[in-house]
């Protein structure tokens, strides 16, 4: 396992973890990597730690490039337990560095850890650390994803260390958007936005504008590749956090007997008039994929039977984890099929709404009519306008 140059004299020295599938609940179809950079100038600077199960691969690939002794910083832009949980492994071989973290980060730290033997160095925004040649600057991107990240610019390079920000998860020997792909790169953040940042969106507007005063030649994020053009991320992540919409209608449904499945068929088939339209079974797609097609779209429909005079349990937990994300700026459809009261829709209907899309309600009990059918698509296709 090797070092990989990203920048002269700094280098990737990261772990690629290609089995994972589960980021707590973030389904990871592709893997993802924990990236980790080391700056080799007269100090040695480590950027992030690793997973605590990938400590030695990011330990042998730095030490074909210094001892990990010299390590004298190790930066910690995110206390996150998929970057920092090998910090206390790290230590025990790096034994001279200092930990380079925010005031949060380090109280973060504490409580991981047994940390009263650790030198810290507790930065702000704007502070800087001149380590020879190079000049690094820390950049405050509070709740960026948790309240203790921060961000690494080092000047001279103009290269923008920005953790989870700007990330993707997807495991790749690739080490820039340009090799992967970056409509493959983009796929994947998107994925991680939709998933991740996109409750976020009124915070990612104002760091993005803060941004616009950094002048930037690379981001390297702390997930998948980094991005050499990074206007191209950045206008995505502008996007994304404006919920800019496309003509699309994103159907999502479960069904115990059928009758909500035929009603979802139906809507979907009707908002095919004027808009592109997706389809998903809650209990067999992914809700990874799912929410990220929500982000843009600018119609959703969701439906569920009723049982136990509630919302049928799979589509209950699609909602709670829809309106943790707090898209915004949709039209809505709730339907359902129902036995002897249609509780269900109502209360699909109130979720919706608490987000702030105007809805519409279509109930049906047991089998759907030929006629409840043709109201389906109608109301699909009303929808799709
Ligand atoms: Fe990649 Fe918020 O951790």
């Amino acid at each position: 396992m090797n070092p990989k140059e990203i920048s002269e004299g700094i280098f990737w020295v990261g772990a690629i973890d290609w089995e994972e599938r589960d980021f707590h609940n973030f389904q990871t179809l592709r893997g993802l990597t924990y990236n980790s950079y080391l700056i080799l100038d007269e100090k040695k600077v480590l950027i992030d730690a690793v997973k605590h199960k990938f400590v030695s691969e990011q330990l042998e690939r730095s030490s074909k490039l210094v001892d990990p002794k010299e390590i004298e910083y190790i930066v910690v832009n995110h206390i996150e337990p998929d970057h920092a949980s090998g910090l206390a492994d790290l230590l025990r071989v790096a034994k001279n560095a200092t930990v380079i973290c925010s005031q949060k980060g380090k109280e973060g730290l504490c409580k991981f850890f047994e940390c009263k033997d650790w030198n810290f160095m507790v930065v702000k925004n704007g502070d800087t650390l001149k380590i020879g040649k190079r000049t690094l600057m820390f950049l405050d991107m509070t709740m960026l994803h948790w309240p203790d990240s921060i961000a690494t610019y080092v000047v001279e390079d103009k290269i923008l260390f920005s953790n989870d920000a700007f990330g993707q998860h997807v495991a790749s020997e690739e080490r820039f958007a340009e090799d992967l792909g970056v409509e493959e790169a983009l796929k994947w953040a998107k994925l991680y936005y939709a998933n991740i940042l996109m409750p976020l969106a009124t915070l990612i507007k104002k760091k993005l504008e803060e941004l616009k005063g950094v002048e930037v030649r690379l981001i390297a994020p702390s997930h998948g590749v980094a991005w050499r053009n990074p206007k191209v991320i950045v206008e995505s992540y502008a996007r994304w956090a404006e919920f800019k919409a496309e003509n699309k209608v994103v159907v999502v449904y479960d069904t115990m007997w059928g009758s909500t499945e035929k009603l979802a068929r139906a809507i979907a088939e009707g908002a095919s008039k004027n808009a592109k339209v997706r389809l998903f079974h809650v209990r067999k797609d992914s809700w990874t994929e799912i929410v990220t097609e929500i982000l843009d779209a600018k119609a959703v429909a969701v439906g569920a039977p009723t049982i136990h005079n509630s919302v049928f349990p799979p589509v209950a937990g699609f909602l709670s984890y829809l309106k943790s994300l707090k898209p915004k700026n949709k039209k809505a459809l709730a339907f359902g099929s129902y036995g002897w009261n249609g509780v269900a829709v109502k209360e699909i209907a109130k979720a919706l709404e608490e987000l702030g899309f105007e809805t519409q309600q279509f109930a049906v009990k047991f089998r759907p009519t030929k006629e409840e059918l043709q109201r389906a698509y109608e109301l699909g296709a009303e929808l799709s306008k």
